[in-house]
């Protein structure tokens, strides 16, 4: 229990022994530094109606019967209490929370979750569009373990249907080598052929189209061709996929895209159409009525020709999760693009009677400002903005920014830093604002700054490696108490990240401690202090150092040796 938890029971104790009130809310607020104590309440103001007497006299009655809780009090203004906790206390209260894996807890013990990412296409070379997906999903699986439960990753790759007809009938013609091929020709050849496509389809012919079909019919019928391009194409796309997650410091347990889930998926739209809970349309389509759950439209389930869509393939994959994996909960790291989507198939479940706890942990995009000052969604001339440009970017602004003289692994734990560190700063319901002046920055609210006080730390515990400790019982912690109120802080932290992935706290927590960090190193000598106080500062340091990289760590960010 935090310190001023304790302090609050006994409060609401003396109370209610006091006036007979047992029921007032008592609120701790913190006091800026330059007033006298820590902490601050309202509750003597919040009696002075009920008990019919002036607050500051309240507040006088609630400090004499605190005499001896070991905390100082003043009276401030209209009848504030404001408190002040000795460094001591604080220390000692850290030292009971503190284990070898501070900050975690079980509350999910027992339980197992999926945490769905990044789901790329395999069709198109990694994107931008996929970054948030990989982080944030990465982070719920953090967050989700340090809160003790179970987690298991899986990639739903989007590999199902036509990018296979797509690409065989545009390789054919683009005159490419079978050895020669590589992930951006794949990509080109998908966006080019798209839109001869629709060309043709506009001009009311189907030469090319029929070829796509022609080619997925011959995969279908094990054609030696077919079956050797499609494996072709699909190595080079997953190579290059996990080329990307492995420079984002991403990767998951499973790999079960779309097209593992066809066949489960149009079996179950059969059987529920049995059932009577999805309906055919006229046209031979299928759909699920959704009204009792409050969405009036349909969600579409199958195609009038009996070909499986997005939805058939997700009713597919939590049917097999449900049946294999038995999870508790299921998060779906995608953007807010697909909300719709995920509040129909989450509803079409629950008719169905699947009992899990689906999450869609949505998020913004990823914008720009453009040349003519307009925040845009990030695009390059190209359309979109490749995965692979954007990190070699961001580590060609690192190598400039902080020095040729970093290793090659730092300088990716940098840009990689930078880059995550900017999906977490705000609220992930809105868009976040690509700004390559801000995130590599050392200044400011960036993941480099929080990496930096880390660096620092571990820098000061280097120099003091030969140091041999001495006892430091008596030393007071007065000038750590600001760090310590933050380091007190962490569990909760956790704790609450893992009820809605509101990984700004994390990434605010971090910021916090970092600067209160620098604030401490700038004033308060550790290296040529005294031995009773420098022991005590490095016990300090260490802690601190901990939970600070425990905190990036929840945010996927590494700390670099150097900077
Ligand atoms: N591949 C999809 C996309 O990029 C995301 C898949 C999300 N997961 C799911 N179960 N539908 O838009």
């Amino acid at each position: 229990m935090h310190i001023m938890d304790n302090l609050r029971e006994q409060i609401k104790g003396l109370i209610n022994d006091l006036y007979g009130v047992d029921d007032v809310t008592v609120d701790f607020a913190s006091v800026p530094s330059e007033i006298e104590g820590d902490y601050s309440t309202n509750v003597a103001m919040r009696l002075a109606r009920q008990v019919g007497k002036n607050p500051r006299q309240i507040a006088q009655e609630i400090i004499d019967g605190l005499a001896d809780s070991g905390f100082g009090f003043t009276i401030a203004g209209p009848g504030f209490i404001n408190v002040s906790v000795s460094g001591k206390a604080l220390k000692a209260q850290l030292d009971e929370a503190w284990s070898d894996n501070y900050g975690n807890n079980n509350s999910g013990e027992g339980k197992l979750a999926i945490s769905e990412f990044p789901s790329t296409n395999i069709a198109k070379p990694y994107s931008v569009g996929h970054l948030r997906p990989g982080t944030q999903g990465w982070a719920a699986k953090k967050v989700l373990e340090a809160n003790g439960w179970k987690v298991i990753t899986d990639n739903h790759l989007g590999d199902v249907g036509t990018p296979f007809g797509i690409w065989a009938t545009g390789f054919k013609r683009s005159g490419i080598a079978f050895d020669d091929v590589a992930i951006y020709d794949l990509g080109n050849i998908y966006i080019q052929m798209k839109a001869d496509l629709k060309e043709e389809e506009k001009a009311g012919k189907h030469a090319l189209a029929d070829e796509v079909q022609d080619w997925l019919l011959k995969l279908e019928a094990k054609d030696e061709e077919a079956v050797k391009l499609s494996e072709h194409f699909k190595d080079i796309s997953m190579k290059h996929t996990h080329e990307v997650m492995n420079r984002l410091g991403i990767s998951t347990d499973l790999e079960m895209g779309e097209s593992c889930f066809v066949e489960r998926g149009k079996q179950a739209v059969a059987e529920y159409l049995e059932k009577g809970l999805f309906e055919k349309n006229e046209d031979g389509s299928v759909i699920c009525r959704l009204d009792e759950y409050g969405i009036d439209v349909p969600m579409l389930m199958q195609k009038s020709n009996g070909a499986a869509l997005y939805a058939t393939t997700d009713l597919g994959c939590m049917l097999y999760r449900a049946e294999n994996l038995h999870p508790d909960k299921i998060v779906y790291a995608v953007g807010a693009e697909q909300k719709f989507y995920f509040e129909q198939l989450f509803a079409m479940a629950k008719k169905i009677g699947l009992n899990i706890d689906n999450y869609h942990l949505w998020f913004g995009t990823i914008d720009q400002i453009s040349p003519e000052g307009k925040r845009e969604k990030m695009s390059s001339r190209k359309g979109v903005v490749l995965m692979e440009e954007l990190l070699n970017d961001a580590e060609k602004r690192v190598r400039e920014n902080f020095g040729a003289e970093l290793s090659d692994d730092d300088i990716k734990k940098i840009a990689v830093g930078a880059i995550k560190y900017s999906d977490f700063i705000a609220d992930r319901k809105t868009g976040i604002l690509y700004d390559p002046d801000k995130i590599f920055a050392l200044t400011g609210q960036s993941g480099p700054f929080c990496q930096y006080a880390d660096v620092r730390l571990r820098r000061i515990l280097e120099k003091n490696a030969d140091f041999a400790c001495v006892d430091f019982a008596d030393y007071d912690w007065e000038a750590e108490k600001n760090v310590l109120q933050i380091l007190l802080r962490f569990p909760e932290v956790v704790a609450n990240a893992a009820e809605n992935f509101e990984m700004h706290k994390i990434a605010g927590f971090a910021f916090e401690l970092a600067q209160e960090l620098n604030r401490y190193y700038e004033k308060t000598p550790i290296s040529s202090a005294p031995d009773m106080e420098r022991s005590a500062r490095l016990e300090l340091i260490r802690k601190a150092d901990y939970v600070l990289a425990r905190a990036l760590d929840l945010l996927g960010i590494e700390i670099p040796a150097q900077m």
